[in-house]
């Protein structure tokens, strides 16, 4: 049987059904070439390049074809990489975009995105085989919550869309969000007022902390005594660390924290988090080892967080560690105060987009690590690149971003060493990137 869910093939082409843009849909059949960095597979037809969600390198493909988007009606001759989805949402949630690839096959398509991203940008550097990273599972998501009359829908978002698919199931979560989506609707229930017809809605952020569940809402606020004592029940019922609504604490049962290295640090509500466990894990030990095999005395976290990097350094090397959440900072400042044994660390409040560390005040120190949000940290990166820091290490969630910011590095004079690929967004087009750079 093949793997291609018939929610899948039922799935919309982009620009279907748009008032005012009615473009004929038309069916052929292709044969698909590679597959792209977003999980579509990719066929070569007269009309140019054709964009096939669900479908695989080598597949022949009856497609039903809108503009440069196909939609799968048959495979007729399916892939022998081509695998069972593991999950029953798969093809209509926007969650996952390559659950029917077998695992080795999977990998390589998520290494050779990093690869393509640097040959984009010449960057002659080979990256190396991916680290599985999903571990135990996703331990921080954001549900969307939209209220019908008197049901409550709880899932992720289509695939570009702003379309919601319910989900009663998710296989990347963390056991510990085994009760997540029945949370998710209670919420739904006491907050999003009724309305005729579909509601705007909220989302529902939820952290597993070593203490319980983090719960944040977001796009709603309590109205009245009654809500937010229902709010208080629910806290009870699922027995919750924590509450908050757009970051106003409503119920806090335990102090969510986590451990890092020597330090328990007490999450700040909405704060940046690693996906997986397992993902700091991995990241962190690839940051640690490439700084103690350098030998370094002292160093600068950039775009440092809670300081999943800096509370591990920082057992023997000084640290300055920098990011704009002033929660974070404040969360990492307080966690350094109580654990004992650790170099002094420094931490500092700055929009490193608008207000960069110079070259000169990076003179100080023998590494820097940076870790920016997806849109990469050019103005940071350019600094770095005028300055005299033996040892640099990127780490990023965005391949076309970490290109882009390698580039200016190299044209600075450093050498990329090593690129390593990590997965803690199993099933995502997501991909994270560790490289090191050496000035020599
Ligand atoms: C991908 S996270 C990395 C956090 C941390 N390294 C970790 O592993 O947990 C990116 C961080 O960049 C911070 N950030 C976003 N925009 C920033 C800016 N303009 N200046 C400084 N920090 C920023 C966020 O607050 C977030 O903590």
């Amino acid at each position: 049987m093949l793997a291609t869910s018939s929610r899948a093939r039922r799935k919309k082409s982009r620009g279907q059904g748009r008032p005012g843009n009615p473009r004929p849909a038309t069916e052929a059949i292709v044969t698909v070439s590679t597959l792209g960095r977003h999980g579509h597979g990719i066929a070569e037809a007269e009309t140019g390049r054709l964009f096939i969600p669900y479908s695989l390198p080598t597949e022949t493909i009856r497609a039903k074809i809108t503009g440069d988007r196909g939609e799968i009606i048959e495979i007729i001759e399916a892939a022998s990489n081509r695998a069972d989805p593991v999950c029953p949402h798969f093809g209509e949630c926007g969650g996952c975009a390559v659950q029917h690839l077998q695992e080795a096959a999977y990998h390589e398509w998520k290494r050779g995105i990093v690869a393509t991203a640097l040959r984009h940008q010449g960057l002659d550097v080979d990256a190396e085989p991916i680290i599985d990273a999903h571990g135990e599972g996703r331990r921080r998501v954001t549900l969307h919550v939209r209220r019908h009359g008197s049901h409550v829908q709880v899932g992720f978002m289509q695939a570009k869309s702003h379309r919601l698919s319910n989900i009663q199931v998710c296989p990347v979560f963390v056991p510990a969000f085994s009760e997540a989506i029945d949370l998710a609707c209670r919420l739904g229930d006491c907050l999003d007022a009724p309305v005729h017809g579909p509601s705007h809605g909220l989302d529902v952020q939820l952290t597993a902390s070593e203490t319980g569940l983090d719960c944040n809402v977001i796009g709603i606020s309590a109205n009245g005594y009654e809500q937010h004592m229902a709010l208080v029940d629910i806290a009870e019922k699922y027995d919750l660390a924590r509450l908050a609504l757009d970051g106003e604490i409503i119920a806090e049962r335990r102090k969510p924290h986590l451990r890092i290295g020597m330090a328990q640090v007490r999450l700040p509500v909405g704060g940046f988090l690693q996906a997986t466990e397992e993902g700091e894990r991995v990241l962190s030990g690839l940051v640690r080892d490439y700084v103690t095999a350098s030998g370094a005395q002292s160093g600068a976290d950039l775009f440092c967080g809670i300081g999943s990097y800096a509370l591990r350094l920082a057992d023997h090397v000084r640290i300055l560690a920098a990011d704009s959440n002033a929660m974070s900072i404040e969360a990492l400042a307080s966690a350094v105060r109580y654990t004992q044994n650790l170099k002094p660390v420094e931490t500092v409040v700055r929009d490193l987009f608008d207000n960069p560390l110079s070259a000169e005040e990076l003179a100080a120190f023998d590494f820097v690590v940076f870790n920016p949000p997806r849109a990469g940290a050019s103005a940071q990166v350019a600094e770095i690149a005028l300055s005299q820091a033996p040892n640099v290490i990127a780490v990023s969630c965005d391949p076309s971003t970490f290109a882009r910011d390698a580039r200016i590095l190299v044209d600075g004079g450093y050498t990329l060493e090593r690129v390593t690929p990590v997965d803690q967004f199993k099933w995502a087009a997501h991909v994270e990137i560790v490289g090191v750079f050496r000035r020599l």
